[in-house]
Parts: C-alpha cells; sequence; structure tokens
C-alpha cells in the first residue's frame, strides 16, 4: 500500500498544455483578477496529476501571483481538492447519521477490507482508495456511494454490491 509519508514532494513543472488551459481559463476573467481563476486550475492541475501537492500549489501560487497560503487554505477547504495521493477510483461513502442506521459503517469496514486498505490509503496497485464523506443527498437510499473521477452513484448498498462494483472497475481497468 502506498503512504502519503512515502511520497517524496518533488518539484512540479507543468505541461505546455495544462499552462495553456490555464491562460485559457484566466483570460474569462477582468484583468488583475485572475486570482478567481485558482478554483478552476486547481481542478485543472489535480486532473492532470492526479492530487495537490505542495510544490503543485506552490506552482499555482507563483502562476497566479498569489501567496502559497492563499492556495493552501483554498485546496484545503474544499473536500474536492485531493492534498494526498489517491487511487485511481477514489470511492467516497456517506457517513452521516441516516446512511450509518442502514449501515454505512458495516459497509466502510467491508471495503477497507475488500480493498486491504485503510481510510485514506491507496492500493498497491494504485487503482483504490476509499473514504467516509458526509451526506451526498441521497438520504433515502442509504448506504451511499460515489466515485471519483466521474461522481457516479450508488445507493441501497450491500457487501454484494460493493463487490460487484470493485470488481467491474478492476474488469474495466484490464480492458
Ligand atoms: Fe447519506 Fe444523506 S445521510 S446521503
Amino acid at each position: 500500500m502506498l503512504r502519503v509519508e512515502d511520497v517524496v514532494q518533488t518539484p512540479v513543472e507543468f505541461s505546455p498544455g495544462l499552462l495553456n488551459q490555464f491562460a485559457d481559463v484566466v483570460s474569462r476573467y477582468p484583468k488583475d483578477k485572475q486570482k478567481s481563476a485558482l478554483l478552476p486550475i486547481l481542478h485543472l492541475v489535480q486532473a492532470e496529476l492526479g492530487w495537490l501537492s505542495a510544490p503543485a500549489m506552490d506552482k499555482v501560487a507563483e502562476y497566479l501571483k498569489l501567496q502559497p497560503i492563499e492556495v493552501y487554505e483554498v485546496a484545503s477547504f474544499y473536500s474536492m481538492y485531493f492534498l494526498r495521493p489517491q487511487g485511481k477510483y477514489m470511492l467516497e461513502v456517506c457517513r452521516t447519521g441516516p446512511c450509518c442506521l442502514v449501515g454505512a459503517e458495516k459497509i466502510m469496514d467491508h471495503i477497507s477490507e475488500k480493498l486491504g486498505v485503510e481510510e485514506g490509503e491507496v492500493t498497491a496497485d494504485g487503482m483504490f482508495s476509499w473514504r467516509g464523506v458526509e451526506c451526498l443527498a441521497a438520504c433515502g437510499f442509504g448506504p451511499v456511494l460515489q466515485i471519483g473521477p466521474e461522481y457516479t452513484f450508488y445507493e441501497k448498498l450491500t457487501n454484494e454490491s460493493v463487490d460487484q462494483l470493485i470488481d467491474d472497475l478492476k474488469a474495466k481497468a484490464n480492458n
């Protein structure tokens, strides 16, 4: 399994293609208001690199002429930004009350056992990670999870449906 402490925070250079996308995003905002482009630019960086390392956020700060702390504050506030490496597929299980009443905690235990990793860790093949998240707004259909990066929803989970889901993703990755 891959642990965040094992990951070297190596310097980052953004590709010319990514820099072109940055320029396109910045051009949508008034001159000298490039800070407004921070959220979409962080999404672009995460899509390319898989997560937001400190060097990547520093580079974004440099690009937008911001202080690094301004980027860290935003990236750490929104849960859709990953500040540690994630698997290709991130299983996010609702852990709010209504879903817990119908077995969300047992589903998380099952996922942990099936994947062999704890919450926030990445499987050795880099395919999966999982975490508990707050209400996913499908409270009548729990237990519920969503899977990034497309954020597909799965409802009324059972151990069997979770197994099937994971096996299908593995098969998809191998095709
Ligand atoms: Fe789980 Fe709302 S409590 S979706």
